[in-house]
């Protein structure tokens, strides 16, 4: 028997049934999920504040070692401490990455000292070479260099 309210009582109906399959299939566990880390490469999404870089994961500091050890460690030496093989032969001198100096500048703006370089010094921009995600992985790094701490300039 079909009254005005049918239609309504079928809508209720697939709305309900919709409801539950989209709950069942989001809180549902999936084996297959891997829980993403916040925003890229494990950094919080934005802004990009000093300090947020900390939360980088483990893979994304190694990720960045390994960029610095490709690009960065023949100036900026092994230790970040601007004693690189070519570090004699550039002037100005490369910077000491452990310092205070360069450490208490926020992400974003190392960032861009990297991204665009330092004009009218051998410290080029590496956008070309690094995609921004691996930018970030190298900042990521250079925060965990050891002694940064007590180094001063
Ligand atoms: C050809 C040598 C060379 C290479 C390679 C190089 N740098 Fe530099 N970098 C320098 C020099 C020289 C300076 C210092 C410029 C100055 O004192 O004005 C510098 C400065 C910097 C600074 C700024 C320090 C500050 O706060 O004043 C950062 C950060 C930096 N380099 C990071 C990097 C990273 C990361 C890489 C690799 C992706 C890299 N550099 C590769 C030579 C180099």
């Amino acid at each position: 028997m079909i009254n005005v309210s049918t239609p309504v009582y079928v809508a209720v109906g697939i709305l309900v049934a919709l409801g539950t399959a989209s709950a069942t299939t989001w809180l549902l566990p999936d084996e297959n999920h891997v829980i993403p880390p916040p925003g890229v490469g494990g950094y919080p999404a934005k802004p990009v504040e000093p300090g947020q870089i900390q939360q980088a994961n483990p893979q994304t500091v190694e990720l960045g070692r390994v960029y610095f050890a490709q690009i960065c460690l023949p100036c900026h030496g092994v230790r970040g401490d601007g004693m690189g093989e070519w570090a004699y032969r550039v002037t100005p001198k490369p910077a000491d990455l452990r310092s205070t100096r360069v450490q208490s500048r926020s992400d974003t703006q190392l960032f861009d000292i990297i991204s665009d370089g330092l004009v009218g010094t051998p410290m080029i921009g590496w956008k070309t070479q690094l995609s921004e995600r691996q930018r970030w992985d190298v900042i990521a790094y250079l925060r965990t260099l050891p002694g940064n701490e007590e180094s001063m300039q």
